[in-house]
């Protein structure tokens, strides 16, 4: 699948034309799909609904979906926002070495409750690494960018082979769902996924589901939906991983206009773009060596200089060889303009500073860096045309999210998500405290855990319901404490807050949602009163609104 060095020099030195044609001729390979785990339309469905199943996460609020978007060429939407960023190797925010990454769930408790954790306190944790793209993700053999997950899918509760081969996918797709920071809270066993989907109304949480998939799932249980799939009602791991596998062999992209040039339509590419293709292919940058062949990649791992090799040691956690130090696989270039920022740790923005990036060689060096990433020499036109022809692989399908990246809407992305209105008061060093809300307050749920952080840590805070927002902007309980207790406001008992001092404070309460169908629709308006023992008075957080559905 890869172009071997010396084809690519002699192509580009024979004609510009000869190396699309060297392309085209390999074609886009078939999907691997292991003997033991055939696709079949109903293990796509269900795994589909899996997929963005955010009933599989302990809060309600991750599917596998969350971090991956298909807008976004299947990797995380969200990574430009300020609440993504990993602190890094040095564990300390706003350093060089913080990563774009994703987010995932607080850290929390099989009894709903969250923990403080060192770097994100009560806030959702962020993965050390950049999320990577589902999409043709199916053709890597080993997955991860240390590729960890191998190609021999093991059952978890077994531990024995059940798909010796071509079963990345499924090996990958048991990670996230036990993972206390991509999805669940600590100590979560499979048996707890199970009875998460047994109980689990299938895609409650989501709106606007395809038409094929809701025909599917139509009033189903998730246990009638896996005998659908697999014959009996059973979820195991491994029917859950053998589903999800299956969907996500079908998010293959295999058209861009780079393909309908190498097709043979010779205005697919602009003449710049095509300059770009030219010099991705050419023996100064060697960018085809290791992002060749229709997949664009050779699935190979390298140390390329992104950062110094210990900060993360990427293939070497897995093989232990000295020269697999810091080594990453190589992505797909297929919709890379749709999902930046780039590398394993997000740390560039978008294309011109990647290119920028191979044209300096690297930022870092070390022993075994890969020959091939030195200064490139290349001028500022060469480096745009690069860019613009980086920006023309992608495939519309992807970019608009039509079939087969057709989509549920996630509760994330939905107005039933929690609002904060008003503002709070502060308390010791001038500290507000923050109300932490972001559970679907949904009929489905039996709880919903609300969180209160940078509190006076030993003091006591206090959860206050209400019917209706306040409407003057000033803390609703500051108000109405004074006026008594007004028809539709309650407060549960105080709790004591974890942690000591100003600003440490932290707790959480669980709530069980009644399943009472005449709540639905409507809104709770909640806020947090707190003790301050340092200014001995009364402080609040802002007010949050929670819809019912
Ligand atoms: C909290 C965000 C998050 C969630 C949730 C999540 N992922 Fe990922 N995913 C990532 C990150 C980050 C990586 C790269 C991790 C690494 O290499 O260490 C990744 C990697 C992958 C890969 C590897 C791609 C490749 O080319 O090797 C696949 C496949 C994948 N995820 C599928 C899934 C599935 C299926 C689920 C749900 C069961 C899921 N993800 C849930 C963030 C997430
Ligand atoms: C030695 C193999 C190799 C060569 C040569 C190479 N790359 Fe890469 N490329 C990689 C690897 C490995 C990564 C991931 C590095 C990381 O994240 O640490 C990468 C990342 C990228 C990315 C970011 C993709 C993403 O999703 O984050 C782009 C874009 C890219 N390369 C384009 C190029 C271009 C353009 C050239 C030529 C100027 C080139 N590459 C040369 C191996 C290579």
């Amino acid at each position: 699948m890869k172009l071997q060095p010396r084809l690519a020099a002699c192509a580009v030195l024979v004609s510009f034309a000869a190396v699309p044609m060297a392309r085209a001729q390999q074609g886009f390979p078939p999907v691997p799909v292991p003997p033991g785990n055939p696709i079949t339309f109903e293990k796509t469905q269900l795994g589909k609904a899996l997929f963005f199943e955010e009933q599989l996460s302990s809060t309600g609020t991750v599917a596998c979906a969350t971090c991956h978007t298909f807008e976004t060429g299947g990797s995380d939407r969200r990574s430009f926002a300020p609440d993504s960023v990993h602190p890094g190797f040095d564990g300390l925010f706003q350093t060089r070495d913080d990563v774009r990454g994703s987010r995932g769930v607080p850290s929390s408790n099989a009894n709903g409750t969250y923990n403080s954790s060192t770097s994100f306190g009560l806030r959702d944790q962020v993965t050390s690494r950049r999320g990577m793209t589902v999409i043709n993700a199916v053709y890597a053999p080993e997955a991860f960018w240390d590729g960890r997950a191998t190609n021999d899918f093991k059952d978890p509760l077994t531990n024995t082979v059940l798909l010796p081969n071509r079963a990345s996918l499924e090996s990958q797709a048991v990670v996230p769902l036990l993972n206390d920071v991509e999805m669940t809270h600590m100590g979560t066993t499979w048996n707890d996924v199970v009875q998460r989907l047994a109980g689990a109304k299938p895609l409650a949480l989501a709106s606007s589901i395809p038409t094929t998939l809701a025909q599917f799932i139509q009033g189903k249980s998730y246990p009638e939906l896996f005998r659908v799939a697999f014959g009996t009602t059973d979820i195991t791991p491994s029917r859950i991983a053998m589903a999800i596998a299956t969907y996500e062999r079908t998010l293959i992209s295999d058209h861009n206009r780079l393909d309908d040039f190498l097709g043979g339509n010779r205005n697919a590419l602009t003449p710049q773009e095509q300059r770009g293709n030219q010099i991705f292919t050419s023996p100064q940058t060697r960018c085809i060596e290791c992002h060749g062949g229709p997949l664009g990649t050779d699935h190979r791992f390298h140390y390329t200089g992104v950062t110094p090799p210990n900060e993360d040691l990427g293939r070497f956690t897995v093989t232990n060889a000295p020269q697999d130090r810091g080594a990453m696989r190589t992505p797909s270039i297929r919709n890379v303009a749709l999902r930046a920022p780039y590398f394993h740790d997000g740390s560039a923005q978008n294309l011109e500073d990647v290119v920028a990036f191979y044209n300096r060689g690297g930022n870092v060096n070390a022993p075994n860096k890969d020959p091939r990433i030195r200064p490139l020499g290349l001028t500022v036109a060469d480096q745009q045309a690069l860019v613009a022809f980086l920006r023309a692989l992608t495939d519309d399908r992807v970019l608009n999210a039509t079939a087969p990246f057709d989509r549920p809407k996630l509760f994330t992305e939905s107005d039933r998500v929690p609002s904060h209105y008003g503002a709070g008061t502060p308390g010791s060093n001038n500290i507000v405290p923050v109300h932490v809300a972001r559970e679907p307050l949904s009929l489905d749920r039996s709880r919903i855990t609300i969180g209160v952080d940078r509190g006076y840590g030993g003091s006591a805070a206090m959860l206050l319901f209400d019917a209706a927002p306040n409407t003057t902007g000033i803390p609703v309980l500051g108000i109405r404490l004074h006026l008594g207790v007004t028809p539709g406001l309650f407060m549960l008992d105080p709790i004591p807050l974890a942690g000591s001092g100003a600003g440490a404070g932290y707790g959480s309460i669980v709530l069980g949602i009644p399943n009472d169908p005449a709540l639905r629709g409507k809104d709770v308006f909640t806020q947090w009163v707190l003790q301050d023992n340092g200014l001995q008075r009364l402080t609040s957080t802002d007010g949050v609104r929670l819809r019912i559905f």
